[in-house]
């Protein structure tokens, strides 16, 4: 087959200009000499179905999926992975040898794997966990947490509403707290994670005090522009561990690989450096 078609897959969003997936596929390509391409793909949500139906001819093996396309692609697919119908979004499509979608979730896998490749030894169990932001995001994290044993998640959001929806979708260990009240809601945390925008390149900055966090616990942000966001500053000027979100980006990218290439690629400093474009 692939002397007929060289392996392909991609991306597909709306904007998709900036995403990274294809530099962080493109590295693994080229490191294990696989003549495949990994190419991005804007089409908004009125052709996501006719164009993503088309896919599968033109030679891809699968395809990410991004804003806005993840929840509508669960409907789309044929197959969903239980993580996926978990989640309610997919952000990796495998096209099966007659065409048809399996629609899976691995942003949780990523978060998960990228926690415990910088910090071995985290415990997710030793204490409740405080997550802040209720979108996309903290929904694959929530779920992720709570698969690997958290005990209690506490969910700070600014918009109430929507952590009272994660509770009634994740069940009782999801307890929501005011927006205002997170600091307090540090006290005892064995995880701590931002799930929000804020702290990114252009949004404001989070305003969280971890002065009540044990020195044990670990500081996650899932924002990845900058590196060292001023949760990751405050956190480490404190003592405390701290993760950055490229990592969940690089992870989360490991099994789609996998699965569309034949390979299980590394994630490592040179990766880390390609997709950072250094
Ligand atoms: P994603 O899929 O990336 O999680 P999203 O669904 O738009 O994106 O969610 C963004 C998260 O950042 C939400 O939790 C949002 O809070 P609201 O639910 O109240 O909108 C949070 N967020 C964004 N800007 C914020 C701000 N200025 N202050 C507090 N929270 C903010």
């Amino acid at each position: 087959m692939s002397e007929i078609h060289p392996p392909l897959a991609g991306i597909i969003g709306f904007p998709v200009g900036h995403t990274k997936s294809p530099m962080l596929h493109g590295h693994w390509l080229k490191r294990h000499n696989i003549n495949g391409y990994y190419i991005p793909i804007g089409l908004s949500q009125p052709d996501f179905e006719r164009g993503l139906r088309s896919m599968h001819l033109l030679g891809f093996r699968g395809v990410n999926v991004t804003v806005p396309h993840k929840v509508s692609a669960v409907s789309l697919a044929d197959t969903v992975t239980d993580r996926a119908a978990l989640i309610g979004a997919a952000n990796t499509l495998t096209f099966r040898p007659d065409g048809s979608i399996r629609a899976d979730n691995t942003d949780g896998y990523g978060f998960i794997q990228n926690v415990k490749q910088i910090c071995p030894e985290w415990d997710v169990t030793l204490g409740p966990a405080l997550v802040l932001g209720a979108g996309g995001a903290a929904r694959a994290v929530i779920s992720a947490l709570l698969t690997e044993g958290a005990p209690e998640i506490r969910l700070a959001n600014r918009t109430r509403a929507r952590s009272e929806a994660l509770k009634e979708h994740f069940g009782a260990r999801v307890h929501p707290i005011d927006w205002n009240r997170a600091s307090d809601a540090t006290e005892g945390a064995a995880t701590i994670v931002n799930t929000t925008s804020l702290g990114m390149v252009g949004q404001p900055e989070l305003k969280l005090s971890l002065n009540a966090a044990p020195d044990s616990a670990v500081v996650i942000d899932i924002v990845y522009a900058p590196l060292e966001t001023p949760l990751l500053a405050a956190a480490r000027a404190r003592g405390l561990r701290a993760v950055d979100g490229l990592g969940m980006l690089l992870h989360q990218a490991v099994p789609a690989f996998e699965v569309w290439f034949g390979i299980r690629p590394e994630v490592d400093d040179d990766l880390r450096r390609a997709v950072l474009g250094q």
